[in-house]
């Protein structure tokens, strides 16, 4: 049987590492703050912003909650994001998506002071990513590439199949592996011979979106297989983009849904904040 990837597992090791990172800026007088924001109250989005403020609470970082009704105006909203930016006590801006249908999602990213934004949507993050300067790291790939490594899989020289091109995944975990010496490919809905592409990955990372749509077709014998998706089926169960059970048994090492990539976007969300606290 593969290696099952314990996303949990990693996910709160780092989150303790962070914890005592904290306490030791907090014994220097540096304290760090993430401001959330929420426009509109779609379920969804409530439970993850209410597990930020869980993990900011865990580690010791100050969240302010900003919780906004649906109706909020492009202006009234970049007018909080500008006052954010100008407070000096608030490290980190998170502005949670998808926003309402009338505000213009890209406006208001390009609204986050670059040195917050601690989710790494901004273009000037996205572009120093690109050519390997500093920058915050959008924080799902980078939270895979931290399950790779702390499970000892090697990147470099190996072939990375990555499905989806997504700005928040499929972009920056092309990059990121390509950051690592991996030899990328991305693949995508208009791909031909999709199998095919994907059947050459050492280290397949699927971000497709379509529930259990990866079966063992796509997967080659031994091939890490990462999964990023996250659905309910018919019968409520949580499950990912790969047919766990039909692609565990042929795969060297697998996450699980849930319990994989998902926790780690949150410790990576904690990563940055704290990263945007001890530069200021
Ligand atoms: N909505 C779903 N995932 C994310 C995320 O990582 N960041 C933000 N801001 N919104 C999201």
């Amino acid at each position: 049987m593969p290696q099952i990837i314990d996303g949990k597992a990693i996910s709160a090791t780092i989150k303790d590492e962070l914890k005592i990172k904290v306490e030791e800026l907090s014994a220097k007088g540096i304290k760090v703050c993430l401001a959330v924001i929420q426009v509109g109250n779609d379920p969804a989005s409530s439970v993850y912003v209410g597990n930020k403020k869980k993990a900011c609470a865990y580690i010791g970082i100050d969240s302010l909650a900003y919780e906004l009704p649906e109706e909020t105006t492009q202006e009234e909203l970049l007018k909080l994001i500008k006052e954010l930016n100008d407070k000096e006590e608030v490290n980190g801006i998170l502005v949670q998506l998808p926003l309402p249908k009338h505000i213009d999602e890209d406006e208001i990213i390009r609204a986050i002071d670059p040195k917050k934004d601690v989710d790494g949507f901004h273009p000037q993050s996205v572009g120093a990513l690109c050519i390997g300067q500093p920058g915050f790291v959008s924080c799902t790939p980078a939270g895979i590439i931290q399950l790779l490594k702390r499970s000892d899989i090697e990147i470099a020289g190996k072939e990375c199949v990555v499905i989806g091109r997504s700005n928040i995944v499929g972009k920056p975990m092309a990059l990121l592996l390509l950051r690592e010496n991996g030899t990328v490919t991305v693949a995508h809905s208009k791909t031909k011979n999709l199998k095919e592409t994907a059947k050459r990955a050492d280290i397949l990372v699927v971000a497709v979106g379509k529930p259990k749509m990866i079966t063992r077709e796509y997967v080659k014998e031994g091939a890490v297989v990462i999964d990023v998706g996250i659905h309910r089926n018919e019968s409520n169960k949580l499950c990912g983009d790969v047919d766990y059970d039909d692609v565990a048994p042929v795969c060297s090492a697998i996450t699980p849904v849930p319990g994989g990539v998902g926790p780690m976007t949150i410790a990576m969300l904690m990563h940055n904040c704290v990263e945007a606290g001890d530069i200021r």
